[in-house]
């Protein structure tokens, strides 16, 4: 293994970017490889069999290309195949990602609305969440993977998404709620158009920032950061034929 070889980072599609982007200011002179699953997206309205094959899959490929760690940049992938990617390939840092609760539990009291995909609220994973901080706040879990085919799209703004997201947060416009969980990689590309529709400030917490601080913990354990001086290389790579994809990845990093 040598600690030039890249950081894998995986999704059902273009919201790891969101990943991506913090890995990125973390380590910039990491080598990263980002394969998108698009051509399957969304991965959070279908069976968790069915997210678990896919991803299983996707890992053995990213593996084969000699990847040194996987970061799961998808919280609906990372609920379906954790334990068993980490059961197959006990010899490698993979990393994954669940709705960023407890920070915003750490901070704020009162009720706090989680946004995150159908599989990912029904999962194990997120009821053991619920079970550790129901006592202490009001949780309200939202299911919003409407948002994920627009951001597929590249579309981060414009009517069609505002009216989806002011029917989907209308609940909460005038039951106030104090904050709100993007425990979806693809959410923080539209958070400002969330707190338009919602129509007074909010405070967000996702997952990116820490996933990022934890690969480059686990990196640093086992001796696999890179030492490069220079800037890494970035390379995407995505399921999908349309030939916009590539094009889309680049810049919703840049957004
Ligand atoms: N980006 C994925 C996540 O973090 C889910 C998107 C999808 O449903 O495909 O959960």
């Amino acid at each position: 293994m040598s600690n030039s070889q890249t950081i894998a980072v995986f999704d059902s599609g273009l919201g790891g970017i969101s990943v991506l982007q913090e890995l990125i200011r973390l380590m910039p002179e990491e080598n990263y490889l980002y394969f998108g699953d698009s051509a399957n997206a969304p991965y959070g309205v279908r069976p968790t069999e069915e997210v678990l094959q896919l991803t299983m899959r996707h890992i053995a490929f990213l593996l084969s290309r000699q990847a040194k760690a996987i970061v799961l940049a998808c919280n609906t992938a990372t609920s379906a195949a954790v334990e068993a990617l980490r059961r197959r390939y006990p010899q490698t840092p993979i990393i994954g990602m669940e709705p960023a609760l407890k920070p915003a539990i750490n901070k704020l009291h009162g009720r706090i609305v989680v946004m995150a995909t159908e599989m990912t609220l029904r999962e194990k994973k997120f009821a053991a969440l619920l079970d550790r901080f129901r006592a202490e706040a009001e949780i309200i879990p939202l299911p919003a993977s409407g948002i994920v085919a627009f951001v597929e799209e590249g579309i981060t703004s414009g009517e069609q998404l505002d009216a989806y997201l002011e029917q989907l947060l209308a609940p909460y416009r005038n039951r106030k709620v104090d904050g709100i969980v993007l425990g979806c990689t693809h959410f923080p590309f539209v958070k400002e158009r969330i707190a338009q529709a919602l129509g007074y400030p909010i405070e967000f917490f996702d997952g990116a920032e820490g996933t990022a601080r934890e690969t480059q913990r686990q990196l640093q354990q086992r001796q696999l950061t890179n030492s490069d001086e220079s800037t890494g290389a970035i390379t995407f790579l995505n399921s999908s034929d349309d030939p916009q994809i590539i094009q889309r990845c680049h810049k919703l990093l840049r957004a």
